[in-house]
Formats: structure tokens, sequence, C-alpha cells
């Protein structure tokens, strides 16, 4: 089983660092590791942010484990150059298109929530973001407008065979659960969501057991913040499920816990925390390496068929916080490897 590591920029490195740490430390027979540069760190080192050699390792293994791109020193690059892309490559190039963002309160941490602990406690709920399309992928540019002002645009779509996928995913996600998926999207305004809310509830009929219900986006992050035990499963499209999954980090105490799965129709998949590359604290082993070590986790469990290693992995970091580990992030002192030992010593 080969597990490509590609920890790209900022605090990237550093997390996947303690991420590899805890797999070696479960010692899996057979697992091996080959690393290639992504991001702002293969621009700077191969001139460009998805090198071929990073794609082809990518395709080569059975799973990736992912750290985090976005580097400063880039912002001034044409778009195709930037760190941005190397992710977005990977997700499309690999049809990476369905992105699972669990969201579940540890009840040691309901304090580090900006929410009130008795609302922030109850979040057990799972984001099944689409990732292949949506406004991030349209046709974008910029121009003139006939006044000769500048004007850029990004245009929105969906196709009916992009939605029954990601449909399927969601539906199978919340029959696993409580049986309810919340499909949300921007229905009252537009086309891309109406359409999205046609496949959704024809996709239903498949699933009788699950119980669907709709929500629009604006709704949906309010309803986030002010009872966000109501949700099961959401399923939404790129654009809407990348704002709202920041939004339920936050709501559980902080971005630094949450781990996702970017899966293609296959079972292969990306693993990386949501969170990005927090160049602001890079190299001071400020950041928490655990929203990586769950991403770890979640692949040995939906890539690599090690159920019950992914589950001495979870358990090891429920007992890390529960014996009182906090990096910075929640309010605590620990550094980055400071954390992964705690994790280690709790396997
Ligand atoms: C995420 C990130 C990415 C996204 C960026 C880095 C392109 O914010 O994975 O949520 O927008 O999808
Ligand atoms: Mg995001």
């Amino acid at each position: 089983m080969l597990v490509a590591l590609l920890p790209g920029d900022g605090i990237g490195p550093e997390v996947i660092a303690e991420a590899r740490r805890v797999l070696d430390a479960l010692a899996i027979p057979g697992l091996a590791f080959e690393e290639a540069p992504v991001g702002g760190a293969a621009y700077h080192a191969k001139g460009h942010p998805l090198p071929p050699e990073t794609l082809d390792l990518a395709r080569r293994a059975d799973a990736i484990l992912f750290g985090a791109v976005g580097d400063p020193t880039c912002d001034a690059l044409e778009r195709h150059l930037r760190p941005e892309q190397a992710i977005l490559g990977l997700r499309k190039e690999l049809t990476l298109f369905s992105n699972l963002r669990p969201a579940k309160c540890f009840p040691e941490l309901a304090d580090a929530s900006t929410l009130r602990p008795e609302v922030a406690c109850a979040i057990d709920l799972l984001i099944v973001r689409e990732l292949n399309g949506d406004v991030y992928f349209g046709e974008k540019g910029m121009r003139k407008t006939a006044d000769g002002l500048r004007e850029g645009y990004d245009i929105m779509s969906y196709d009916e065979g992009e939605v029954r996928r990601i449909a399927h995913s969601a539906f199978k996600a919340a029959q696993a659960r409580r049986g309810l998926l919340c499909s949300v999207d921007k229905a009252n305004v537009l086309e891309t969501s109406q359409l999205w809310r046609d496949v959704v509830i024809e996709v239903h009929a498949d699933y009788p057991d699950v119980q669907l219900s709709h929500m629009y986006v604006d709704n949906a992050a309010m309803q986030l913040v002010r009872n966000p035990g109501q949700f099961d499963v959401i399923v939404t499209g790129n654009l809407f499920g990348d704002i709202l999954s920041d939004q339920a980090s936050m709501c559980v105490g902080s971005i630094g816990l949450l781990a996702s799965a970017s899966l293609d129709a296959n079972g292969k998949g990306l693993y990386e925390p949501i969170h990005g590359s927090a160049p602001d604290i890079a190299g001071q082993g400020r950041a928490n390496p655990l929203a990586t070590i769950l991403s770890a986790a979640m692949m040995l469990r939906f890539s690599l068929g090690l159920a019950h290693e992914a589950d001495r992995i979870d358990h090891a970091v429920a007992r890390a916080l529960a014996g009182g580990a906090r990096t910075a992030d929640i309010a605590g002192g620990m550094s980055t490897s400071e954390m992964g030992d705690a994790v280690i010593a709790a396997l």
C-alpha cells in the first residue's frame, strides 16, 4: 500500500510530519510512503504548483495525505501558477468529486467554541461537498464592459450527472448515520440550484429510508450557529460547501480539528485537514496537527481498509484531548510535536 505524502506550504510540512509519526507508531505491515512537493513549495522548486511527477505519484498511490497549499509570495503570479491550483488540479484530475467533512464536538473542547457550550456539544454533522464543478471550474476571466469598465466573471453551472453522483454519495452517507439529509442550495435565485434541487429529489426515490429536507444557503449559515444539532448530513455544491465547512469548524472549537476526505467513485481518496497553510504561524511549531492526524485515520478507514487502526487513532486523539493536551488554537501551550507525542502516547 503506497501513500503519497504531499506536505505543501506553510504549516503543511509540520502537520504532515506528526501524522506520519502517528502512522509509523501503528507499524502497519506493507505501508509505504513517498513524498513530493506541491503548491508554492513545488512552484519554487520546479516552476509549477502541481508538477507532473507529483501528479504521477498521486495517480500511482493508493491514497494521498495532503497538508495545505497557499503561499503569499505567489499572490502576484498568474492564476494557473498559484499554489491553490495544485489542490484544485488534483481534485479534478483524479475525479475526487465527493468531499466528506465531518464536524463533531469533543466535549472537553466545548469551551473553545465561540458558541455556548450546550449548543456546540450537540454538533455531530457531516458536510458532503461537491468538489469537481460549480463556479470553481466554470469559464472564468477578465473582460471589458461596453463602457470600458473592467469586469471579472466566473460561470456557475452543474450538469445533472454531477449532481446525481454527489447526491448518491450523500444519501449513502446519511444511511450510515442518523438518516437525515439536508440539501443546501439557493434555488430561490439560481438556476444551477433549481436543477440541483430537482435532481436531489429524483435521487431520493432510491433512498426511501432517508429523510430529505432542503434549505437555502443563507438560512443554513444562520441555522449552523443557531442550532447546529439539527443537522446530520448536509449535501451542497462546491462554493457553498467551502464556506459552510469553515463555519462548521469554528462551531466545534477550532479549524485545527477538522479532517476531510475527497473520494472518487472507487474509494480512492485524498485526505487533508480543512484548514489552510496559515503562513502567519508557519515554522513556529504552533500549529495543531490533530486535523491532519484525523485525516490520516480517515485514509486508513476509507481507502486502505484498516478500520481497526483508524479507530485506534480516533480514540488516541480523544484520549489525548481528555488528558488535557492543547495547542494554542484550543487555548493551550503545547507545540505541534508535543501534541503528536500526546497522541502517540495515547495509542
Ligand atoms: C478548501 C480550501 C480550498 C477550496 C482552496 C485552498 C482552493 O479552501 O479545501 O476548503 O477553496 O476548496
Ligand atoms: Mg475552504
